[in-house]
């Protein structure tokens, strides 16, 4: 495919996840290129952009916006950078797949919502990958097509091997769990209403107030339940993991069939590492239907609101778990643009 077919993305931060991005643009997407990146450590996002081929270096991520050879942008910088870079985005009317969480706070997030009202077009997608990945949309179609009936319970595990010293409880809610509160919405289809947070600490170098094992009960506006366990130093591996409990039946993720070795009267199976190991596929998945969308038009994916209505959850959960009670998650009512957001509203 000529370069000039292809649509030309400006990666901004060249970290884990830029890096990752840029590769699958580079080597595995069709219809798209990485025509800049962008870092404050320049020797960094010139490494990469060497590894793509050509693609222009910018130490300023909003030059990177700006500038007319850029048609789409990914967000890949650390958390509180997200929101006023796509703002810059909106201003500038290109599209942007933005890492999640979509902000650092629902108030936050909200501003992204209002001027993308504003513009009248969605140009926002949320890096919620776990939408694209296999072991989870088996699960999805599963309980739509009505296989285990109406699902009236989720139950969600996320587990990294070890984090370093320097979270605090709240980073794990808004950072981690934020993955299982979309997670939620997207099976349940319906948006949590109330939560309920306890935690322990686990691992006293981390701090003996950081809670790294924390449990979630929640309820939906539909009547439906939750329980999301979240334990970011579980010491043996990462996992990620849902099980639906409907009227007739359950559904859970299979991981896929792998290789089990014997050995000294024991079997074992292999447990990734990390996130990006467990969701090589999806992230894959992900930015080949983005790159799709933007050729027919505009972003399919999770979206601005998606973005805004997880972290409304999630500061839920940080009071819930300051307070020791439980709270009420004070959402607003959607604007007619996410009239069809797509939570596939299961009945
Ligand atoms: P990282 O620390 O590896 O990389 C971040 C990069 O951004 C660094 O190279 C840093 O120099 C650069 N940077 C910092 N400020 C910048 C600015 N103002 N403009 C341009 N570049 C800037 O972090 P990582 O792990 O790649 O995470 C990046 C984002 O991705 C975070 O928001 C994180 O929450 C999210 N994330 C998403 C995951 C997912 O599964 N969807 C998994 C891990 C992270």
């Amino acid at each position: 495919m000529e370069d000039s077919e292809q649509i030309a993305v400006g990666i901004i931060g060249t970290g884990g996840m830029g890096g990752m991005h840029a590769e699958n643009l580079h080597s595995r997407v069709v219809g798209a290129r990485v025509a800049a990146v962008a870092d404050l450590d320049t020797a960094r996002a010139e490494k990469l952009a060497e590894e793509c081929g050509y693609a222009a270096v910018f130490q300023d991520a909003v030059e990177l916006i700006r500038d007319d050879s850029v048609e789409a942008v990914v967000i890949a910088s650390p958390d509180p950078t997200h929101a006023p870079l796509a703002l810059e985005c909106l201003k500038n009317e290109k599209p942007v797949l933005c890492e999640k969480p979509l902000a650092d706070s629902a108030d936050a997030a909200l501003k992204v919502v209002e001027a993308e009202v504003e513009l009248g077009e969605k140009l926002v997608q949320v890096g919620f990958m776990r939408r694209y990945d296999p072991q989870h949309v088996a699960v999805k179609e599963a309980v739509e097509s009505g296989a285990v009936g109406a699902p009236v319970l989720f139950k969600g595990w996320h587990r990294n091997a070890g984090l370093a010293p320097g979270i605090t409880s709240e980073w794990v809610i808004i950072n981690a769990t934020i993955h299982d509160i979309d997670s939620v919405r997207w099976f349940l289809g319906q948006e949590i209403e109330e939560v309920y947070v306890r935690g322990v600490n686990t691992e006293p170098e981390l701090g003996e107030d950081v809670w790294d094992l924390q449990l979630i009960q929640l309820s939906t506006t539909g009547g439906r339940m939750g329980a999301i366990e979240t334990y970011v130093v579980s010491g043996y591996g990462y996992e990620v993991g849902v099980e639906l409990v409907g009227e007739q039946g359950t559904v859970h993720t299979a991981p896929p069939a792998g290789a089990v070795v014997r050995r000294d009267r024991a079997a074992s199976q292999r447990i990734e590492d990390n996130w990006l190991e467990r969701f090589h596929t999806a992230y894959v998945i992900e930015m080949q239907q983005w790159v799709e969308s933007l050729g027919n038009g505009r972003p399919t994916g999770p979206d601005a609101w998606d973005g805004y209505a997880s972290l409304v959850a999630a500061d839920a959960c940080i009071a819930s778990l300051r307070s020791g009670s439980p709270q009420r998650v004070a959402m607003l009512e959607p604007p007619a643009l996410y009239g069809d957001k797509g939570l596939g509203v299961i009945r």
